[in-house]
Order: C-alpha cells, then sequence, then structure tokens
C-alpha cells in the first residue's frame, strides 16, 4: 500500500456552528487539523473577545464529550471577531494580546450566512483597520460584492477591483487573507500583490465548476459561497494550490447545514467537506502529480503567513479507496440528531486517512 506522510495540518477556514450542530461536525475537523481558523458568524455573530472566549471553551467541551481529552486537547481553535461598523477597535486589541483572538472576519453585509450584521460603509470601519495594521492582526476577507445589479459570477472580481485594491492602497501593511478564491481573477491578484497578502483554497472550488450545480437537476449539496465558477477559473485555482506559491494555503471553508435546510424552496449555501477535506485536496494533488507540494500548502504555507509555529506531529494518508457515505448522521449526546450530506457523498476518492 502506498503511504503519505506529512507535517500535521492546519484548516484556515472553517465553520464549526453552536450547539447540536456543533457537537456533530467539531469532531470532524479536530480529527484532522491541529488547528482551524474558526469563522464568527453564529447567530448572534461573535463581536468581541469576551465572546470568542467562551465560544472556544463549547469547542473544547464539544470535543471533550465526542472524543475525550485526547481529542479535546490535540486541537486548537483559533478564535475570529466578526468586524461590524461599531466594534470596539480597544477590544480586538486585547482579545489579539491576550492570544483569545487569532483574526477579524469582514462580511459585506449581505454577502452570505448570517452576514446581515457586516459591513455596509467599508469607509465606517477605517479606525479598525488601522488598529489590525499596526498590532499585525489579520484581516480575512469574504471577497464579493453584494450590489444586486452585479452578476453573482463577478462578484469577486468586482469586488477585487473595487474594494480590495483601494483598501491594501489605503493600509498597505495590513495583513490580508482573501477567503476561499475562486477565479483566475483573484489568484492573479494574490500572485502578484504584495507579501502581506495571501488566499485560502477550498476542497469544493478544486473539484467543481459551475456546471456541477447543475448536472442532471438542481443539486443543493454544490452551492456554496462564493459560487463555483467556470472551468477556467478551477483549472487557475488548481494550478495555484498546487505551484508551491506560499501566498496560498489550506482553508476549507466547510460549512454544514442541515439536510432539511439545504433542500429547501431557499436552500441554505454551504458545503460540508469536513470529514474529507484532506483526502479531497489529495486527489487533487495527485491528479496534478503535485502530492510532493501537498504538505507545504496544508501544513507549511498557513502558519508562516500567520506567523505561527509549524505543527510537530504528522498525519499518514494511505492510498486506500473510500466510499463516502451518502448521508451523515451526528448526534449532540442529548439525543438529537443531525442529518448531513457531506462533500463527494456516494464518490469513492482514493486516500483515507484512517
Ligand atoms: O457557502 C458558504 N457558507 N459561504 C460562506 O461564506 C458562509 C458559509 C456558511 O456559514 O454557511
Ligand atoms: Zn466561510
Amino acid at each position: 500500500m502506498r503511504t503519505l506522510t506529512i507535517r500535521r495540518p492546519d484548516d484556515w477556514h472553517v465553520h464549526l456552528r453552536d450547539g447540536a450542530m456543533l457537537q456533530a461536525v467539531a469532531p470532524a475537523t479536530a480529527r484532522q487539523f491541529a488547528r482551524a481558523i474558526v469563522m464568527p458568524n453564529l447567530r448572534p455573530p461573535i463581536t468581541t473577545t469576551a465572546a470568542a472566549r467562551t465560544y472556544r471553551e463549547r469547542i473544547q467541551a464539544a470535543l471533550r464529550a465526542a472524543g475525550g481529552d485526547a481529542l479535546a486537547s490535540g486541537f486548537t481553535p483559533l478564535m475570529t471577531a466578526y468586524l461590524t461598523e461599531t466594534i470596539d477597535p480597544a477590544d480586538l486589541e486585547r482579545g489579539f494580546d491576550e492570544g483569545v483572538l487569532t483574526a477579524v472576519k469582514l462580511y459585506p453585509a449581505g454577502a452570505t450566512t448570517n452576514s446581515d450584521a457586516g459591513v455596509r460603509d467599508i469607509g465606517a470601519i477605517t479606525r479598525v483597520l488601522v488598529t489590525l495594521e499596526r498590532i499585525g492582526m489579520p484581516l480575512l476577507i469574504h471577497g464579493e460584492v453584494t450590489d444586486s445589479d452585479i452578476d453573482i459570477f463577478d462578484r469577486e472580481a468586482v469586488f477585487i477591483e473595487r474594494v480590495l485594491a483601494p483598501l491594501l492602497a489605503r493600509h498597505p501593511g495590513l495583513k490580508v487573507v482573501l477567503e476561499h478564491i475562486t477565479t483566475s481573477d483573484a489568484v492573479d491578484f494574490v500572485r502578484s500583490g504584495p507579501a502581506n497578502l495571501a488566499a485560502t483554497i477550498t476542497p469544493h472550488h478544486l473539484h467543481i465548476n459551475r456546471n456541477a450545480i447543475f448536472a442532471g437537476g438542481l443539486r443543493p449539496d454544490l452551492y456554496c459561497l462564493p459560487v463555483a465558477k467556470r472551468e477556467l477559473h478551477r483549472l487557475a485555482l488548481r494550478a495555484a494550490a498546487t505551484s508551491g506559491n506560499p501566498k496560498f494555503f489550506l482553508g476549507t471553508d466547510s460549512a454544514p447545514h442541515e439536510r432539511h435546510a439545504k433542500e429547501s424552496a431557499c436552500g441554505c449555501a454551504g458545503i460540508y467537506n469536513a470529514p474529507v477535506a484532506l483526502e479531497s485536496y489529495a486527489t487533487v494533488f495527485e491528479a496534478e502529480n503535485a502530492l510532493d507540494r501537498l504538505e507545504a500548502f496544508a501544513s507549511e504555507h498557513g502558519p508562516r503567513f500567520y506567523g505561527l509555529p509549524l505543527n510537530t506531529g504528522t498525519v499518514t494518508l494511505e492510498r486506500v479507496p473510500v466510499t463516502v457515505p451518502a448521508r451523515l448522521h451526528g448526534n449532540d449526546g442529548a439525543g438529537e440528531a443531525v442529518e448531513l450530506v457531506p462533500f463527494h457523498a456516494g464518490e469513492t476518492l482514493a486516500w483515507r486517512v484512517p
């Protein structure tokens, strides 16, 4: 059997949710990753250091309940704050200094799940950006404009031109991660930008283009935001992820919603890939003849950008075909079942993480 041993990876973008869903999904992330950047788009959103601290405790408690101390102590949730126009920059700075907060997330209002409290006017957050720039705290960006007259497939490219480029020009020292990039425009912009600009790439945007959402009928499980784009963009993302360029790193954007919320008249955006994340990335890197670059993408570029130490443990992937279940049933421990459809449901992947 062929195996591939790499330094233990981190997930630089994940949604762990709260309550029964947290209990159901957090173990999958903690099994594969040593650390993860936990997104703050709960309802209500995490906007203070105090809220991030108690959310972190709930994550650790959920892991302890699911897998005992070993699972909980082997995983570090890296917390983020949800940027609003009224957020307190002094609280963010304290949270960063105290090691509670790792980064701040910018959602343009209305761009995605639970983003109504996000930013409408970029000019209103100048004081926060000045603080982040001064203290070296990363700004993580959902890069889509929300204007209804902009075609949904153009929202990322227009955001780069109208919002991101001017923002970086005003704050040249700000550390920025353009999250879950989906276009060749984003790849080019990040690649040619300064060293303080990087991007995460999801497994699903490496696997699917926009045709997949409509293949044989409407496929709600492949609907996420930013929505998958044309094939030429997927190919640009695969080239970027497997290039060895340190500006691109792993961020799954695993975003679980219960099956009934996905398969409904107005289905939620989000793809739940955490249970098969590494397997999914490994399939891409193998197809691109770049398995020797998986470790850098998954385990080195992210910590170097964030200024954090590399993990010391390893994980071994085995080249054994595994069929991904059509459905997963999480349990919150109190008997409440959560039904989820994982990414690659029903498909067979070539790699397995034992
Ligand atoms: O598809 C998505 N789902 N994109 C996001 O930006 C948010 C996420 C979620 O929280 O469900
Ligand atoms: Zn996300």
